[in-house]
């Protein structure tokens, strides 16, 4: 069985001062607080059993906000709570019990996507272990973690290149097989004080076992005033979450951009 986790711990220390007296996750993004979409996406894709990561002072109101999850068709929602925020990889080492030894679809609670990941779990369902990644181009990769992908293969993840070796950002929707919880023991925290998912991905890639997709349609974070900014004016526009578009597999890019000469 494939289970969701949505991290939504951390300071939202650049959205102060709306970060002041909420958490970032509970903010608006055009017409619902941010966490819905991020929900919305895994129940979209079939996900049923959710844990919701939190942190901070304000958690309580997730639960009054959320509930048992029945607006999204659920009849439960587990939370549990991060203490600090040293990162993503440590707030999703506190899933390990809820996981259970099932595959994992991981993502942020600031990232937003016009589509559906419906295609992208089934593939990971059949894949049946390792990683798959979603990918999107993007212009500004400086500011994500940035694969570099060598004939049809990921072969490295540099978490916010001062020179990007690809405009390939790794969004932040991520799927698991159970080994993920031993490598989030074995990697360190960086030079920010924080557990990098980039570094528990690189390790999927040195074993052989990462996959990978493309996001198509609009895909954005919103923890920075310009890209919450972005993500508003984008679910306004066309909506979020919607059914149209979902992700294609990274060998069918590849043709497109050999088609292209690309
Ligand atoms: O949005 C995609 C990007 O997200 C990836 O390309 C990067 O590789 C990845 O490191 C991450 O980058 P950010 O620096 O933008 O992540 P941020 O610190 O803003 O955290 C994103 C979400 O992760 C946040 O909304 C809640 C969750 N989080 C983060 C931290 C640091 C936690 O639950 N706990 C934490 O301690």
């Amino acid at each position: 069985m494939l289970k969701g986790v949505v991290l939504a711990g951390g300071t939202g220390s650049r959205l102060y001062p709306l970060t002041k007296i909420t958490n970032k996750h509970l903010l608006p993004v055009y017409n619902k607080p941010m966490i819905y979409y991020p929900i919305e996406t895994l129940v979209n894709a079939g996900i049923r059993d959710i844990m919701i990561v939190t942190g901070g002072k304000n958690s309580g109101d997730f639960l009054r906000l959320l509930a048992n999850g029945k607006e999204f068709g659920l009849e439960h929602i587990n939370y549990t709570y991060q203490e600090g925020e040293g990162g993503i990889a440590e707030a999703l080492g506190l899933a390990e019990h809820f996981a259970d030894n099932n595959g994992l679809c991981v993502i942020l609670g600031d990232n937003i996507i016009e589509g559906n990941i419906r295609a992208a779990a089934d593939d990971f369902r059949a894949q049946g272990m390792g990683a798959k990644l979603l990918l999107r181009e993007v212009e500004d990769a400086e500011r994500f973690g940035v694969a570099e992908i060598r004939d049809g293969r990921i072969v490295g993840i540099e978490e916010k290149p001062r020179r990007p070796k690809s405009n390939y950002a790794v969004t932040g929707i991520y799927f698991y097989d159970h080994t993920v919880f031993e490598k989030i023991r074995q990697i360190h925290r960086s030079n920010r004080g924080e557990l990098e998912i980039t570094d528990v991905n690189n390790l999927y890639i040195a074993e052989g076992h990462m996959t990978y997709d493309f996001v198509e349609g609009w895909w954005t974070d919103a923890g920075t005033f310009d890209s919450l900014r972005r993500a508003t004016n984008l679910v306004a526009e066309t909506g979020a979450n919607n059914k149209r578009v979902g992700t294609r597999s990274g060998a069918a890019l590849d043709n497109v951009l050999e088609k292209a000469g690309a």
